[in-house]
């Protein structure tokens, strides 16, 4: 049941508000589709009829912590605010809390990274990491770098200078030619692929050779950067190899590009490890982070930037001509360094390590259901993608509408789970849990998507 509060702000937000990614015309007059998310506890929300959800993708892949943190934040932030509302990291200038969470973070990043950038969200983190990288080549001599190489179907950010990052005509066409010349190659999803590469050695040494080959016909003394997720969330989830990250190093240190891993999502604990990275023996030269890192209790993105890189950007008199007004702003960093202690004080990165074992098994499990083709992912980050009615696997317009676009997330949501049910890169199911989630918790996730898609296989 609506009540007449809940209508009212959904019908103010219909005149008032410009969604992201939305359909904005399409929510209905008195914005009866949208869901206006009132409060939170633990890993669930409640929208503004009172109906209680669990949050299965945590908020944007940035609630680690649930939303039972509030009062320890808001200390954090009160205290942070009634000594210092804001200072900027301009122009030789800094303030405290940026200072200590830049040396916390220099303490648990990946080897030989000791110096972090702060920016205000992922987008931004992404374009800083192109950025230093132009300076870092130009400063060299190699002012001919100029290109990156991106992966397929990855996203990271749609900032004019992040967009071009991405493959995607749908989100980058309407907004001309791209800021940044890209290639791209392979993402490390093997769906579909032949059954010799379900070999790590065999598939990761066919990546890295196509990888070579782009660099090659490029010109190696072109390349600039090479960005890429240590686990890519567009598309599903999709996992790495072993023996991948490394020889992404080897060929990195090879042909002399920066390699750059984007952990917006994959750090602060979403798999196990501080940094996604970590488990595939990731030696990047620059990290990219948000949401995760302040668990979403304030905005904030950074750069992390190894060694390598500040021994040639910060040679002296070299000036790094970048910055945002609110990158580092002192209320994010002070809610940064709060989410790092309660990180380590309730042994967050414990929790995903001791259940991820059992959501594992139960999301393999869904691979029996006849509309689901693969279950990929690890820690608290899974992906099924379906399979439709078409002989190829594809879906038809019915079943796509019915299906993905009706069925599935209406059923998810009565159930009491937001998940994300996708179809830009590839028809998917995907959840993100807050990392404090139970047992019980993931569970029930599990569970209300084996009922869900148990039904939706009896309509294809
Ligand atoms: C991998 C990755 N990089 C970058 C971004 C952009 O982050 P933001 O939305 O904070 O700009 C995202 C956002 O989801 C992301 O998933």
């Amino acid at each position: 049941m609506t009540t007449a509060a809940a209508q009212l702000t959904a019908a103010t937000a219909q005149r008032h508000l410009l969604l992201n990614m939305t359909a904005n015309g399409s929510l209905g007059e008195q914005g009866e589709d949208l869901l206006v998310v009132q409060r939170g506890e633990g890993p669930y929300v409640d929208d503004a009829d009172g109906n209680r959800y669990i949050d299965g993708l945590s908020g944007l892949y940035c609630c680690q912590l649930g939303y039972s943190y509030g009062p320890e934040f808001a200390e954090a932030a009160e205290r942070q605010l009634r000594e210092l509302c804001y200072s900027p990291l301009w122009t030789g200038s800094a303030h405290p809390s940026a200072i200590e969470l830049a040396e916390r973070l220099s303490r648990i990043a990946p080897v030989d990274i000791e110096h972090t950038f702060f920016a205000s969200g992922g987008a931004e983190a992404v374009e800083t990491a192109w950025k230093i990288t132009r300076r870092y080549h130009a400063l060299r001599g190699e002012p001919g770098r100029t290109k990156v190489i991106a992966r397929r179907g990855a996203y990271h950010g749609l900032t004019v200078g992040a967009l071009s990052l991405t493959d995607d005509p749908g989100l980058t066409e309407p907004y001309g030619p791209p800021a940044i010349d890209t290639r791209f190659v392979s993402n490390t999803n093997r769906l579909g692929l032949a059954p010799e590469f379900a070999d790590d050695e065999v598939y990761t040494a066919w990546l890295l050779a196509e990888l070579e080959a782009a660099i090659l016909t490029e010109g190696p003394e072109t390349v600039a950067m090479f960005i890429a997720e240590p686990v890519q969330n567009r598309g599903g989830c999709i996992t790495p190899p072993m023996g991948y990250w490394q020889g992404l190093r080897a060929l990195a240190d090879r042909y002399g590009f920066l390699l750059v891993a984007d952990e917006v999502i994959t750090g602060f604990g979403r798999i196990g490890e501080w940094f996604g990275g970590d488990r595939y023996g990731a030696r990047p030269d620059m990290v990219t982070v948000a949401k995760g890192i302040t668990s979403g209790y304030a905005p904030l993105g950074a750069t992390l930037v190894g060694t390598k890189v500040t021994e040639v950007i910060n040679r002296p008199g070299a000036v790094l001509n970048h910055g945002y007004t609110f990158a580092g702003h002192p209320l994010s960093t002070a809610i940064a360094l709060r989410n790092l202690d309660i990180m380590e004080r309730d042994r967050i990165l414990d929790n995903v390590r001791a259940l991820e074992g059992d959501l594992a098994k139960r999301m393999a499990a869904l691979k029996d259901l006849p509309i689901v083709a693969d279950v990929r992912g690890t820690g608290f980050f899974y992906s099924c993608e379906l399979a439709g009615d078409l002989d190829d696997g594809g879906f038809s317009d019915r079943a796509r509408a019915e299906l993905i676009g009706d069925l599935i997330p209406r059923r998810l949501r009565e159930a009491g789970l937001l998940a994300r049910v996708y179809d830009r890169s590839a028809p998917l199911v995907q959840i993100a849990p807050p990392l404090i989630s139970d047992r019980a918790v993931l569970d029930r996730i599990a569970a209300i998507i084996a009922g869900t898609l148990a039904e939706a296989s009896t309509r294809i």
